[in-house]
């Protein structure tokens, strides 16, 4: 569900509100207090606050007949991180609440809005649940950057809500209608048209399933835009595995396995209410991987975009082949200047990075150098990985042009060796590849995070085509 949350500015904080948060920074030096029972550094000292971002110094108010309350909130060092934690806090504190003013602290309004709204983000099926906080007014000045972080986080939100939705109802058909709700031109790929027009890719992984593949085109083209980026999102709705079946401790997080998709789904959909200034082009490669007596097997030699062959020797390492197809196309028809793929690509990415930062593999310095700024400015940080020459010959094939897996073990690197595989579809172009496997869902309610779907990435490519 989208975040149900609605925000609003204000100037000033009304005299009188009910639940109203204020900010103090280290040396304790609140933005108003005229409403507090006592003095308000000596109220801080006696709860020993230290102005840390995420503290929160509760205090109740008389209102009317009745008791407010005022919630004075840390802001540590008023760095983006530091307002990213303080928002968060304020908005775990008031689930369940109606309303609640806020004042803005100094400094990234975007951000703190931002990471409001995120922490306020739930995903239920019928489920009873804590609502968040029903309404937020933001009082102070930064308007427009409110509404930036406002916009930014209903991205995130949509990019959570399409992965966190069960693959029951969500076939490649079903993502492509989302798609279509985004308020840019689209086009789509049947089955037919796919096998047609030679993305073979796609037919294989898809050729198990009950439910068709689709490949979704999106286009955003600005007025007087230079630099044509496409984006390529990974968007196996769900992974089985396939004949190589998953066990199912690794299987029954797979519905997630088109959160690169939703990313790309979620930034076409927002580019223009932010103004972006470059063209943008965007595609999901969606397919669901089954086992079936239809199913691709394991030694089938198939056909991606462009027309070099693969040997699949393992049917679980699909995504690398969906994406093969919409990384060649892109680079044979769409001329851009840049790709960008995102994917849920390699478990390996989370044993080697973790779950709090994405990989990002890149045939261009700049534009390595640029996602990396871009994703510690967003919050949604990069972490360079090396594209290791040595290991390119565990991609070859016995009887085809590629293997899509190494048949031994002789170079390991699973995560840099689907990188490779993927480079191989990407021509002279300028590429970068986000491996969000890691990233892409987490654990734990906490800060900006809900359990399951992240929308890692929303936010780095963002910050990357819009500032
Ligand atoms: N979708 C998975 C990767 C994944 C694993 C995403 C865990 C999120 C959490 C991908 O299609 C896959 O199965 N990769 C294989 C590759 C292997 C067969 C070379 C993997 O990581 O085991
Ligand atoms: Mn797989
Ligand atoms: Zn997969």
């Amino acid at each position: 569900m989208p975040i149900e949350t609605t925000t609003g500015v204000v100037p000033e904080a009304p005299a009188q509100a009910e639940l109203l948060a204020v900010p103090y920074d280290a040396a304790l030096t609140p933005v108003l207090h005229e409403d507090l029972p006592v003095p308000v550094a000596a109220l801080l000292a006696h709860h020993e606050a230290k102005g840390e971002a995420g503290e929160i110094v509760e205090v109740p108010v008389t209102r009317g007949e009745g008791v407010g309350r005022v919630l004075l909130y840390g802001v540590g060092d008023g760095s983006p991180k530091a307002l990213r934690k303080a928002a968060a806090a304020l908005i775990r504190k008031v689930k369940g609440r109606a309303r609640l003013v806020v004042v803005l602290p100094e400094g990234d309004a975007a951000a703190f809005t931002e990471a409001a709204l995120l922490a306020a983000y739930t995903f239920t099926i019928g489920a009873d649940r804590t609502k968040p906080v029903a309404e937020l007014v933001f009082a102070g000045s930064a308007e427009d950057e409110v509404r930036r972080g406002d916009r930014v986080a209903r991205a995130v939100a949509l990019a959570r809500d399409l992965a966190n939705t069960p693959a029951s109802e969500k076939t490649p058909i079903w993502l492509a209608e989302r798609a279509a709700e985004q308020g840019v031109p689209i086009k789509v790929w049947d089955e037919e048209q796919l096998a047609a027009q030679g993305f073979g890719g796609l037919v294989a992984v898809g050729q198990g399933s009950a439910n068709p593949p689709r490949l979704i085109q999106l286009s955003y083209a600005p007025e007087g835009a230079e630099r044509h980026i496409v984006l390529v999102g990974k968007g196996i709705t769900f992974d089985s595995g396939g004949l190589s079946l998953k066990p199912t401790a690794n299987m029954k997080t797979q519905k997630t396995d088109m959160a690169g998709g939703a990313v790309v789904i979620a930034v076409l959909g927002a580019l223009a209410e932010l103004g972006a200034p470059v063209r943008v082009t965007g595609l999901i490669a969606a397919a669901e991987n089954m086992p079936s007596g239809t199913a691709q097997r394991p030694g089938d030699v198939i056909t991606p975009y462009g027309g070099r062959t693969v040997e699949v020797l393992n049917t679980d390492a699909e995504g690398r082949l969906v994406l093969a197809d919409a990384l060649a196309y892109a680079d044979d028809v769409l001329d851009p200047d840049a790709i960008v793929d995102i994917a849920t690509l390699t478990g390996a990415i989370s044993v080697a990075l973790g779950r709090n930062i994405g990989a990002v593999y890149a045939s261009d310095e700049d534009l390595a150098g640029e996602l990396i700024e871009a994703g510690r400015a967003s919050d949604d940080r990069l972490w360079r990985m090396p594209l290791i020459e040595d290991y390119r010959p565990a991609l070859e094939s016995s009887v085809a042009d590629l293997a899509n897996v190494e048949s031994g073990s002789r170079y390991g690197a699973g995560s840099i060796t689907a990188a490779l595989f993927l480079r191989e579809f990407t021509g002279k172009r300028a590429w970068a590849h986000l491996d969000i496997a890691g990233v892409g869902r987490s654990t734990v309610d906490e800060g900006v995070l809900s359990k399951g779907a992240t929308g890692f990435g929303v936010r780095v490519l963002l910050e990357w085509l819009t500032r």
